[in-house]
């Protein structure tokens, strides 16, 4: 059985992604990596967890060798929001944190899984059904270091042969670890709020459409590119992939069929209005249907029903 890598694996997409990977391939087969110390408690007996900084190129070296890695799921990066406070950090996450991956991974002759965003796509994107292959001149350091991360990969496969294979997320909604610090965060905290405190401050404006999907199909669409066979990849680094599309005021009215006392107001921030309005209010994306298969299970209200479901328990409400 091939051995996988995780990095940024304490991070939203990260905590579920290795609970699939292990159930699938076994916990003896998966290293958990985070620059973050393991969680105390409780934390997926029969998996090895390192503090691994994706910066320190040798630190990288050095576990791949030792665990004889050959697929790295590479999660580790700064989101929009944290990268727009801090974007010197985010070149050297982002950019540094992939280089190292991509140059361990051709190395030891390992596949990388990068994701990708929604934040590869600027001002001058077409929004509506944007295309898979269209104009890239985001304004964010965020979108900057996504864009060349795609090239980068593109460059490794085709100069080097390294297997990499990339998704380019929407908005990730989930209930098991909060996002770490998005445009798209409102859509997950407000099943918190609308549970806890039956309203809830929205921070993007009424009409701010942008592509999310459940966590479920994030983690699956993951996986299936991985095993995919790439003899039918045009794209290969970057497929759009998406589930719904929304504004703030659709998920507000979803909510409310479950909790109807439930309010939403509007505070807007201008950087993380900003950013939504530069991305795309739906991507097209046929084709990551038609080159492995992509299909989503869920949509808005099948997703609403579950979150509320499971939140609940984890609230204990
Ligand atoms: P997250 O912020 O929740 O988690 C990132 C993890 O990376 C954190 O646990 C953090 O401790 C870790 N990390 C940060 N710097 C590190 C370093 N130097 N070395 C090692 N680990 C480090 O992010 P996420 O939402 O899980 O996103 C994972 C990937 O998916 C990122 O590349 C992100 O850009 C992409 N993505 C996420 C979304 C989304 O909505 N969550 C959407 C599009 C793309
Ligand atoms: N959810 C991500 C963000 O808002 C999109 O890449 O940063």
């Amino acid at each position: 059985m091939k051995k996988f890598l995780v990095t940024g694996a304490l991070g939203q997409i990260g905590s579920e992604l290795i609970l699939a990977l292990c159930e699938r391939y076994g916990a003896k087969n998966v290293i958990i990596t985070d620059k973050c110390p393991k969680p105390k408690g409780d934390f997926l007996s029969g998996c090895r967890f390192l503090e691994m900084d994706v910066t320190n190129e040798k630190q990288v070296a050095e576990i791949v060798e030792k665990f004889d890695i050959k697929v790295i799921y590479h999660l580790a990066a700064l989101l929009s929001a944290v990268a727009e406070a801090k974007p010197q950090l985010a070149w050297d996450v982002n950019m540094n944190g992939l280089y190292n991956i991509l140059e361990v991974a051709r190395e030891y002759d390992c596949s990388v899984f990068t994701p990708s965003s929604i934040g590869v796509f600027g001002p001058s994107t077409p929004q509506y059904k944007t295309p898979q292959d269209t104009i890239q001149r985001p304004n964010t350091i965020y979108g900057v270091t996504k864009v060349a991360g795609e090239l980068l990969c593109d460059y490794y496969y085709k100069r080097f042969g390294v297997d990499t294979r990339g998704l380019r997320y929407p908005g990730i909604i989930s209930y098991k670890t909060l996002p770490g610090g998005g445009t798209t965060d409102y859509a997950v905290e407000i099943y918190y709020e609308a549970l806890k405190n039956k309203k809830y401050t929205c921070f993007l404006k009424e009409g701010t459409y942008l592509d999310m999907m459940y966590m479920p199909d994030a983690i699956n669409a993951a996986i299936d590119l991985m095993e995919a066979d790439p003899a039918k990849f045009k794209h290969r680094n970057a497929y759009n992939i998406t589930a719904m599309s929304f504004a703030p005021e659709h998920i507000c009215a979803e909510i409310k069929k479950h909790i109807p006392e439930f309010e939403m107001t509007y505070d807007v921030d201008p950087v993380r209005q900003a950013i939504a309005e530069s991305w795309p209010n739906s991507m097209d994306d046929s084709a990551a249907r038609e080159e492995w298969g992509w299909e989503p299970k869920y949509h808005l209200s099948k997703m609403t029903e579950d979150m509320l479901k499971e939140l609940k328990k984890k609230l204990k409400l």
